[in-house]
């Protein structure tokens, strides 16, 4: 017998208004027009309760990598949950599909990662990390190491530490935060800049402010920085090319540990397996997530280098920390077979040689759109920024909503993106066809014609 009921979409809706509360939701405002509720989804398409076919833009939240209804996903857990639906890693145990997991990610990761430390989500594992490094400068005889360095518009995750370690000022505001020992820089954001400096220069400057605040923190005092390679949720930051390789240049002179948040971008959404590889930085930590089971079980991680975990297991004795649902093994089985599908599809090899340049094209043509300012897309991540004005330069005032009108423009038309304020993100299943993808691309058109015609007219 199904566990899930059968309801119309009105019955659905009454009882998420009366019992159900949302992330990252304003209550008030969803219980006026009410959720729109997906009930299947199949290949790069969701379905909601009404019937409407929507072509899902976001990969979920970034994760759905795959697409939908992989068999071989949902078999992993039917017949992991059969064998060991449970049983935890710690005391002195383990099981066939943490181990699994962790040594075949060592295969597809860089050679100063041997270990994985596994966590439920993003959030749990950055959480992870500051324990770690903490922890790491501790043994090094160095305790007064315990500052990190994060960027503002970050994001990192929810829980207390991950949200002090994102640089989101409204998730400050709210539960103040961020707690002590977290500081932040500016994010490599040219085309939000004064654009005074070239792409190049401004990349340069931004990395040097990371430099600049462990020198006013003191470099005694700073134990690592942390950053996405290309910030997701703030809404697609790709940074300048000279960007990356200074601030591994100034990790390096410092000796601060550097963390290279690919919960977005590990697992190939840049056309490598993660977002390091894509910019030449060797991380002494990479937190991940998403795109590990392609969403289909939660999990969460994180690969500790050799440099932390030599001196974590020589010197550290107990580390207190764990989740229970650390290296749970059916998500662990998920993960294995969906490493193996994105290895035998060859998925990463399609997003950096077809799909992705194919998409890409598409999305620059963006750019000779009236209402587009900015256009920007790596591997199978992109955003484009909604402008009033493009010479002079004039942005919309935020009320008048210009990118939410257009993404629910775009919902309307059976596509799914996301609005940042006025920026239109973009994270679609690597499995896109080209047809797929000029489906996504000729509604959006449609709909940034639409949006002009609303907010000019
Ligand atoms: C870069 C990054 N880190 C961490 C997280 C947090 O992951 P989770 O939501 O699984 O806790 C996210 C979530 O979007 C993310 O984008």
């Amino acid at each position: 017998m199904a566990a899930i009921e059968k309801r119309s979409r009105e019955d659905w809706q009454e009882l998420d208004k009366e019992h159900h509360l949302h992330p990252f939701t304003d209550h008030k405002s969803l219980h006026k027009k009410r959720s729109r509720i997906i009930t299947r989804a199949e290949g790069v398409y969701i379905y909601d309760a009404d019937g409407n076919r929507i072509l899902d833009g976001m990969s979920g939240l970034w994760c759905v990598n795959a697409g939908y209804g992989r068999q071989e996903l949902i078999d992993a857990a039917a017949e992991q949950m059969q064998e060991l639906p449970y049983y935890n890693n710690f005391f002195q145990c383990a099981h066939p599909p943490s181990i699994e997991l962790a040594s075949i990610l060592k295969d597809v990761s860089q050679p100063q990662f041997k270990r994985v430390f596994f966590a439920g989500s993003g959030s749990e594992s950055n959480d992870t990390i500051i324990r770690m490094v903490r922890t790491y400068w501790d043994l090094m005889g160095q305790p007064g190491r315990h500052t990190i360095i994060s960027r503002n518009n970050a994001y990192h995750g929810s829980t207390v530490a991950a949200a002090s370690l994102s640089g989101m000022k409204p998730m400050h505001r709210q539960s103040g935060l961020p707690i002590p020992g977290i500081v932040h820089v500016d994010q490599p954001y040219w085309f939000g800049s004064d654009q005074s400096l070239s792409p190049e220069e401004f990349g340069l400057a931004a990395a040097r402010s990371i430099e600049a605040k462990i020198k006013e923190v003191g470099a005694d005092k700073v134990a690592a920085f942390i950053g996405e390679p290309i910030q997701g949720a703030g809404g697609v930051i790709v940074p300048p090319d000279t960007y990356w390789p200074e601030v591994q240049r100034i990790c390096d002179e410092y000796g601060v540990l550097l963390i290279s948040d690919e919960v977005i971008t590990g697992f190939g959404r840049l056309g490598e397996w993660f977002g390091a590889d894509h910019f030449g930085t060797r991380p002494d930590f990479m937190p991940f997530a998403k795109g590990v089971t392609s969403g289909y079980l939660p999990l969460g991680g994180v690969f500790v280098s050799d440099r932390v975990a030599d001196v974590l297991i020589d010197k550290g004795g107990e580390f207190y920390h764990g989740y229970t649902y650390s290296g749970h093994p059916a998500a662990c089985a998920v993960a294995v077979a969906n490493i193996k599908l994105i290895q035998r599809e060859k998925l990463v090899d399609r997003i950096r040689d077809d799909i992705g340049p194919y998409l890409q094209d598409k999305w620059q043509a963006f750019g000779e759109h009236p209402l587009v300012g900015n256009t920007r897309m790596v591997g199978l991540m992109g955003a484009f920024e909604i402008v009033k004005s493009k010479e002079p330069f004039e942005r919309f005032d935020e009320k008048q909503g210009a990118g939410p009108l257009f993404r629910d423009l775009l919902t309307d038309a059976g596509v799914c993106m996301r609005a940042v304020g006025d920026t239109i993100i973009c994270a679609p299943p690597f499995i896109l066809s080209h047809a797929e993808a000029d489906e996504m691309i000729d509604k959006a058109w449609i709909a940034l014609d639409l949006a002009q015609k609303a907010l000019f007219d």
